[in-house]
């Protein structure tokens, strides 16, 4: 459930008409509803509220700091993958205690940063990470906290571009080959292994991988175990998907409970990583139509938002619902694409889709507050939208349109 809806068919952000916003800030502009994004952390929260428990919210899914400090009120940790995560995660007010670094390509100088300001753990995702990392704990003098991210070689069912956990992936050691590299972490002098990671992929609408990677990650833990190498925690990742249109994706209370199942009386504490599942639904982005255009084929809408505010649809052919700001009962619809005015042909944010359109309609594209503005570009020298929260009836604006001088400001021609 989020807070966008409609009232006497006009559509509200919380107590906000969004149409009120648009016309205050222009569009296209994303607009976030904090009280969803609260009401899904703790949906995470409360349904693991029976095991010790961390939720890291992917950062990935939404930097925009306003976001990362509601969510580090409630007490959330953070899952990073950049020293610039890091740096977002610090300005906001995170706790670096309860910060969880993923990712395949960490630099020296971002694990020496990480380990500065003294992150909870570091998700290993191969051997040369493994001994980089003793490497510069080694040169810090202090001792790195880790956990291995293991492939599990699970099929995710999901889009291939965001499946993660199988042996075909850059993702993660390899499962069978994990349990020997776990030896090799613990007899280095300047690691400690506190836990095991795995992350099968993203937008999962079925329980069935998540329990089969599970059942995996236990089977190793066990295994592990009898070569007396402990640890404290489960690191499940992200991936639980979102309704977009029409799936019907596990709440994350289902998919707790299925984890709790297998995880039995065992007393790991579990670690989250979920960005899309407490973001997506929390955003909005807003949309203008400037042009209706008939060709002897199709109906095109052309909005004034693109595919470098919005990549989703262009890059994994995603598709997200697009209503409209006012609801019309009385015009006729018919079947639209809406596209961008980007000179690509990808450049596309919905398909034939029936509404009701006229030239200068406000629209909004839902599911967008997870994976928008984070995966945004300039290209086509478009200026990035602004990001506004909505509380009640307050409306921020935590990211100012960018300008078309902030777009070249540090460029500069050839000298004479
Ligand atoms: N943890 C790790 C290690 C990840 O790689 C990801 C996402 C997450 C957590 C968060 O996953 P989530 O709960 O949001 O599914 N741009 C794509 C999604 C890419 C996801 C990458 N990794 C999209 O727009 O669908």
């Amino acid at each position: 459930m989020d807070h966008f809806n409609y009232r006497n068919d006009v559509l509200y952000v919380e107590d906000v008409p969004l149409a009120d916003i648009a016309g205050r800030f222009g569009t296209p502009c994303y607009v976030y509803s904090r009280a969803t994004l609260e009401r899904h952390w703790r949906a995470f929260d409360r349904a693991f509220r029976d095991h010790p428990h961390l939720i890291c919210f992917a950062v990935k899914a939404n930097s925009n700091l306003a976001v990362l400090n509601v969510l580090a009120r409630l007490g959330s940790g953070f899952d990073i993958v950049s020293v610039g995560e890091l740096e977002r995660v610090l300005a906001a007010g995170g706790d670096p205690g309860k910060v969880i670094f993923s990712g395949v390509g960490k630099r020296v100088d971002e694990i020496r940063f990480a380990l500065e300001v003294g992150i909870r753990c570091f998700n290993v995702e191969s051997e040369s990470e493994l001994r980089r990392l003793d490497w510069v704990a080694g040169e810090l003098g202090v001792v790195a906290p880790v956990s291995l991210r293991v492939n599990p070689d699970v099929d995710a069912q999901t889009h291939p571009y965001i499946a993660t956990g199988l042996k075909e992936n850059k993702f993660g050691i390899d499962i069978q080959v994990a349990e020997s590299v776990y030896v090799q972490a613990a007899a280095l002098a300047n690691v400690r292994i506190i836990g095991i990671d795995c992350h099968i992929g993203s937008q999962l609408t079925d329980l069935a991988p998540f329990v089969d990677a599970m059942g995996r990650v236990l089977a190793l833990a066990e295994r592990l175990g009898e070569q007396g190498i402990r640890f404290t925690h489960l690191d499940l990742g992200g991936g639980l998907g979102i309704r977009y249109l029409d799936e019907h994706p596990p709440e994350p209370a289902a998919y707790a409970a299925a984890m709790s199942y297998q995880l039995g009386d065992r007393p790991y504490e579990i670690i989250l990583e979920p960005g899309r599942a407490i973001a997506g639904n929390a955003g909005v982005l807003v949309t203008r139509v400037e042009y209706l255009k008939q060709t002897g084929h199709r109906r095109f809408a052309i909005l004034d938002a693109a595919m470098n505010d919005l990549l989703r649809p262009a890059l994994y052919q995603a598709k997200q619902d697009i209503v409209p700001l006012r609801r019309d009962l009385e015009r006729e619809p018919a079947h639209y694409d809406l596209v961008g005015p980007v000179c690509e042909t990808g450049d596309f944010l919905g398909k034939q889709r029936l509404l009701a359109l006229g030239e200068g309609d406000l629209l909004a594209i839902r599911g967008s507050g997870a994976y928008g503005f984070t995966m945004s570009s300039n290209y086509n020298s478009r200026p990035r939208p602004p990001e506004i929260m909505v509380d009640g009836e307050q409306v921020h604006l935590v990211r100012a349109r960018e300008t078309i001088q902030d777009l070249f400001r540090d460029e500069s021609v050839l000298p004479q």
